[in-house]
């Protein structure tokens, strides 16, 4: 292969800053995330310690979450500039071509197939890789906004949201440290050392052989419109004050979802003493013995132990002392009222008592149980002891 020393810019100095940044803090969020989601982990400790605590390694946490919101900021605002103003093509967008790229580059790798797919700007494994750095970012930000401000989310939903945003958060994180240690570190280092994403370029051989229908593009110049410079500053100017308040509403939730309020952790009023701020794991509780034994008998069905504070609850306010039916003593209960007893012991049905609470709408009513507990002390023959 003759070396040419012609060279074609693939990342502008902007999407190299942005990528870096990205890098950055996705890099501290699985090094300070990861421990927590594993906390017993020597290595996990090892690191919780070399952060100075967990609190320290939480804050940085914070710090990097807010960073890379900010840079998902910055790319939906530059999308929107090359969607808007550069009307540039959309090179991300999945395409049917890209499903028969990803058949014919599995057929290659078996060796059924001679020749390799012939890619664009963005083969379909780094359409991939974008569209699940896109899809992990939603799912993060959202369950991460439930950790972080857990009595707005539970204002909006039940409870349970937050302990399964914190499964899925962990979930999707160990999903994502893995994508980007197996699949992008093979792709951009091993299969290929691809070093564009620093020095911006790739070489002729390079684009020849990874993104031959891009070069193709560029040759005919298919791949960037001119642009006349009147039409390119009108659409500025549209587009700039739409950034503007596009951007302040961002900032204004990101701000929002960063000092809204504590986590679950601090929403608590700190305990030192009763708990540890960091507890590496919750024991797994064990079940409550269940008192076999020890167990109390049931009541016995008597006056004393049943029936005198039953009646004392449900009945003296009205037959106490005073009324012509008394029911604070077992003599007076037994007595009666001026029409007679009303507690005939051996025979419920016959006793006024029973007729009187037995259609329910007595002033002070037994329960259907009180009431057939009732029944029974007095069938049995109306104990007092
Ligand atoms: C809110 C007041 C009130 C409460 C509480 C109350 N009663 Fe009465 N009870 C009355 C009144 C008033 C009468 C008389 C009119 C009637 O028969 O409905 C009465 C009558 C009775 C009589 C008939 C007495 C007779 O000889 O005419 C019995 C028996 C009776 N109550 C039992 C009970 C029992 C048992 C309870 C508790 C579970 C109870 N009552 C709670 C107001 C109450």
């Amino acid at each position: 292969m003759n070396k040419t020393s012609r060279t074609y810019l693939r990342f502008a100095l902007a999407q190299r800053i942005e990528h870096l940044a990205m890098l950055v803090s996705f890099t501290m969020l699985g090094v300070t995330g990861l421990p927590q989601r594993y906390p017993a982990n020597r290595v996990s400790i090892f690191i919780v310690n070399l952060f100075g605590g967990i609190e320290t390694t939480r804050n940085i946490h914070h710090i990097a979450a807010t960073v890379l919101m900010l840079v998902t900021m910055y790319h939906l605002l530059s999308f929107g500039y090359k969607f808007y103003v550069k009307r540039a093509r959309m090179t991300m967008l999945p395409t049917l071509q890209d499903i028969q790229d990803g058949w014919q580059t599995f057929k290659y790798n078996l060796g059924i197939a001679k020749t390799r797919p012939q890619m664009g700007r963005y083969t379909f494994e780094e359409k991939l890789e974008y569209w699940a750095l896109v899809w992990g970012t939603i799912i993060m930000g959202l369950t991460g906004f439930m950790m972080w401000n857990p009595l707005a989310t539970s204002r909006l939903l039940p409870g349970e949201f937050i302990p399964a945003a914190k499964a899925a958060h962990g979930a999707e994180a160990v999903l994502a440290v893995l994508a980007v240690i197996v699949w992008h570190m093979y792709s951009v280092h091993l299969k290929h050392f691809n070093k564009a994403m620093w020095t911006g370029y790739l070489t002729e051989e390079e684009m020849l052989h990874e993104h031959p229908l891009e070069l193709a593009d560029i040759k005919t110049g298919a791949a960037e419109r001119p642009l006349d410079p009147d039409v390119l500053r009108k659409r500025q100017r549209v587009y700039y004050p739409v950034a503007g308040v596009l951007a302040v509403i961002m900032l204004a939730a990101v701000y929002g979802f960063v000092s809204g309020e504590q986590t679950a952790i601090t929403t608590m009023p700190a305990q030192p003493d009763l708990l540890p701020v960091y507890v590496p794991q919750t024991p797994t509780p064990l079940p409550t013995l269940v008192p076999t034994a020890t167990q109390k008998p049931a009541a016995a069905l008597t006056w004393d132990a049943y029936v005198a504070p039953l009646f004392q609850q449900r009945c003296v306010t009205c037959h106490g002392t005073v009324a012509e039916l008394s029911l604070d003593t077992f003599e007076n209960a037994m007595k009666g009222s001026q029409n007679g007893t009303v507690i005939i012991p051996g025979d419920s049905a016959n006793s006024l008592l029973i007729m009187i609470q037995t259609p329910g709408d007595h002033l002070g009513q037994l329960s259907t149980d009180e009431l057939q507990k009732v029944r029974a002390w007095i069938d049995a023959g109306a104990p007092e002891k």
